[in-house]
């Protein structure tokens, strides 16, 4: 599966790209939210999703890069976001946020960085329906992939099946046609893509290509 993240848009023509999105074979879109604290970079907050989520055609993946995402968990679910996730490094209580996504009528997932082990996330995997992998730090688009993430994949795919456990795994920040077919080997379900996929000369043709290698 690809999720194209909008962070490598072009903000001036947002509509035309969301609508290349719609008519693209991708299967969900990104939505990288960033707040300056949690990460050095700020993106886009409500007044910008809001016209997003009434064009997008496909299910929304909102991943927050913010602190105290609990505040606004009811807020990304009125816009209609299906998948959101947030942050282990933010979140002191993880398991009751990750409820309050579900009961709010999302898909609840849980994002590590590149310095966090994912053994931290071992109590949790029952609760959640993805973990996006970081393989980048987190806060713009268009960085090289960190190697040591194919390792963190692995390790991840041998927990869900030790703990009996049946989420996705996304994969966030660096991806191209050089490292899908690698990363996809390695137990990769969702392939998060912004600068790739935007800066090719042809998007459409760029995502399919990605979901089939
Ligand atoms: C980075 C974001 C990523 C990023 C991916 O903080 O979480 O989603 O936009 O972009 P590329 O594919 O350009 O690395
Ligand atoms: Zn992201």
């Amino acid at each position: 599966m690809v999720a194209p993240s909008i962070l490598s848009a072009d903000f001036g023509h947002l509509e035309r790209d969301i609508e290349m999105l719609n008519e693209s074979s991708c299967d969900w879109i990104h939505l990288d939210v960033m707040d300056g604290v949690f990460v050095p970079n700020i993106s886009f907050g409500f007044p910008v999703l809001k016209p997003v989520a009434k064009v997008a055609r496909k299910p929304l993946d909102a991943h927050l890069m913010i602190v105290e995402p609990e505040k606004f968990i009811k807020r990304f679910a009125d816009l209609g976001v299906d998948y959101l996730s947030v942050h282990y490094e933010t979140c002191p209580k993880l398991r009751e946020t990750i409820a309050m996504i579900r009961e709010n009528g999302m898909k609840p997932g849980v994002v590590v960085n590149p310095d966090t082990e994912v053994k931290v996330l071992k109590p949790f995997l029952k609760d959640v329906d993805y973990v996006l992998i970081m393989s980048v730090y987190p806060g713009f688009g268009g960085q090289s992939f960190i190697p040591h993430s194919v390792d963190k994949v692995k390790e991840l795919k041998a927990l869900r099946k030790e703990e009996g456990a049946d989420f996705l795994i996304e994969i966030d920040g660096g991806i191209n046609l050089d490292n899908v077919a690698m990363l996809r080997e390695a137990g990769v379900d969702i392939f998060v893509a912004g600068n790739t996929v935007f800066s090719a000369e042809d998007p459409k043709a760029c995502i399919s290509r990605m979901a089939e290698l």
